[in-house]
This record gives C-alpha cells, sequence and structure tokens, in this order.
C-alpha cells in the first residue's frame, strides 16, 4: 500500500514502513534493499538496533532519492543527556544529512558512564536496569530534543516511543514543541485501545511495533485471524496489518524475507464486523513482547517502581 497518513505538523508518513529490530546488520541491508526495490518507502530503525550503517547503505544504494524515502531512527536511553551527539551519531551511520522522524526511544535514562548500552546495578538482592534522573527525566530530555529541532535542520519530525496515557499527557503539558508519534507494542493482543483514542484526540500518530506479534506470541496462529484470513484468501499478515491502518496506525512489520516484505506491504479493506471480531480478541488474552519488567525489573507502565 502507498496510504500515508498526515502527521500533525503536516509531513506525511508512509502508512507501512519495514521495521528492522532484531535484523542482523546484513539481513538489515538486504531487506532493505529488498523492500524499497518492492515499493516501501518508510524504514524504521534505532541506534540500538545496531544496523544504522547497512541500512543508510542500502537507501543510498537503491538509487530511490533520499527525500522520497521516510526515515525514522531513535535516542538510545544511555544518550539522553547529550541528544546533539546522538543525533549527529545517527547521521553518520545513516549517511543522510536529516531524519524524518527522530523518536525518544524509552522513557528511561540509563546511566550514560556505564561500560554497558543496557547497564544494570544490584538492588535489594536483584539486577535492574541502572536508571538516572528519575521518574521525569523524559521531560527534560525532550527538551533537548526540541532543541535540536528547532535549531538544526537535521530533525524533520520529533517525537517518542515507548509512552503510555499518563507519560504522553504529562509531555503534553510541557511541550513547546509537540510529540507528533508514539510508536509502541501493538497488535491484537496488545492493542492499546487507550492510548489510541488519547493520541487521536491529541493528533499524535500512533506507530505499531511488533505489529506482527514479533516472534514468540500467538497473534499469526490466533483462531480469528486465521479465519479471517482464509475469508479474505490473504494471509494472516495482512488480516493483522490492514485492521491497524483502517484505524490509523502507521505499521511497522519486520521481515528478512523477501515474500513477506512484499506481503507485508499490502492492505485490504476490512468489513466492520471483522474489524470487530479483532477488536475482540484481546478481552480473553493479552500478550506484551516488550515488557520493561522482563528486561530490567521495571515496571514502567504500572507503577514505575523497580519489582
Ligand atoms: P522473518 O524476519 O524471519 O520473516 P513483527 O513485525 O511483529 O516484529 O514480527 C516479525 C516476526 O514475524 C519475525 O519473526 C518475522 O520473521 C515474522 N514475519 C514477518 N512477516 C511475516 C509474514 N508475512 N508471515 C509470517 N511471519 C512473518
Amino acid at each position: 500500500s502507498s496510504k500515508t497518513f498526515t502527521l500533525s505538523d503536516g509531513k506525511k508518513i508512509p502508512a507501512v514502513g519495514l521495521g528492522t529490530w532484531q535484523s542482523s546488520s546484513e539481513d538489515a541491508y538486504n531487506a532493505v534493499a529488498t523492500a524499497l526495490q518492492n515499493g516501501y518507502r518508510h524504514i524504521d530503525t534505532a541506534w540500538i538496533y545496531g544496523n544504522e550503517k547497512e541500512v543508510g547503505k542500502a537507501i543510498k544504494d537503491s538509487g530511490i532519492p533520499r527525500e522520497e524515502i521516510f526515515i525514522t531512527t531513535k535516542l538510545w536511553n544511555t544518550h539522553q543527556d547529550d541528544v546533539a551527539k546522538a543525533v549527529d551519531t545517527s547521521l553518520q551511520n545513516l549517511g543522510v544529512d536529516y531524519i524524518d522522524l527522530y523518536l525518544m526511544h524509552w522513557p528511561i535514562a540509563f546511566n550514560p558512564d556505564a561500560n554497558s548500552t543496557f547497564p544494570k546495578i544490584e538492588k535489594n538482592g536483584k539486577l535492574v536496569a541502572d536508571i538516572v534522573g528519575g521518574r521525569e527525566k523524559y521531560l527534560e530530555t525532550w527538551k533537548k530534543m526540541e532543541e535540536v529541532f528547532t535549531t538544526t535542520k537535521k530533525l524533520r519530525s520529533i517525537g517518542v516511543s515507548n509512552f503510555d496515557v499518563n507519560k504522553l499527557s504529562k509531555l503534553l503539558t510541557v511541550a513547546k514543541v509537540k510529540p507528533v508519534a508514539d510508536q509502541v507494542e501493538s497488535h491484537p493482543l496488545l492493542p492499546q485501545f487507550e492510548l489510541l483514542e488519547f493520541a487521536k484526540k491529541h493528533d499524535i500518530q500512533i506507530e505499531a511495533y511488533s505489529p506482527l506479534g514479533s516472534t514468540g506470541t500467538s497473534v499469526l496462529k490466533n483462531e480469528t485471524i486465521i479465519s479471517l484470513a482464509k475469508k479474505y484468501d490473504v494471509s494472516p499478515a495482512t488480516i493483522v496489518l490492514s485492521w491497524q491502518v483502517s484505524r490509523g496506525v502507521v505499521v511497522l512489520p519486520k521481515s528478512v524475507h523477501k515474500e513477506r516484505i512484499i506481503d507485508n506491504l499490502k492492505t485490504i479493506t476490512l468489513k466492520d464486523e471483522d474489524i470487530k471480531a479483532i477488536d475482540d480478541i484481546s478481552k480473553t488474552t493479552t500478550e506484551r513482547v516488550c515488557d520493561p519488567i522482563k528486561f530490567w525489573n521495571y515496571d514502567l507502565f504500572g507503577t514505575e517502581e523497580y519489582v
């Protein structure tokens, strides 16, 4: 699909972009090259994925003019104190002179002086993330992102990732530049209804990462999804991605396989009753892939305490 959504700052964003989380460097190069050859014009990466250089090289090698491609990358948690430097590093890695959408990867700042990009410390006999700056550090970090956004031409739009309603609303009360997007985990087993409603009210674009449920979830094996795939004679992936696009959500499916990359760009129009059936899936089960409790013993989406 070449469908686009319009961000609150007027910029257009293609509704489907290629995700590159968990793609090795070589796979990322090939996936981006394949995607661009087959009609994708939106690539999503992050400093922490370790593949910005290959993503940038594939973009360059595609021969497609830079301005026709929408590139998103993200500020890593250990780099929140020096946003200007992090932006320059990503620009250099990607080999471009601007980023279409720059996101704060998490509303969590990790110790920048630790010898790791996932620093841990011991607390109450447990290893937990080495978090600095307190619970509201992201407000300061946002100011630094605004500074780069307003004083340079390096960032076309700025936004956030992994923000829930609570943090997004707090950010809106202080932001001089409104975040245009919030990229979160979203799929039929984590539909994010409340966040989506809040975001629509405030004209913030929701982007779904792990829209197919990533690895290890049952999204693509769900009975409702499979029966709808048969009904429409498309893949389960097409059903899930079409459901998101129909409710105004940008999707970032990741694949390193050509047939899947091609398949994932396709979206169809679903009947209202089928959209409703997908909406209802999470009434019985939910699953979260990217859980800060699992990663860092940190209850980001709950009481914001170490667990
Ligand atoms: P692979 O990269 O080997 O194709 P998500 O986008 O939710 O993170 O999901 C990505 C996972 O789903 C990856 O394991 C990817 O594997 C797999 N995948 C991607 N596209 C499809 C598809 N069209 N059908 C089935 N599995 C897919």
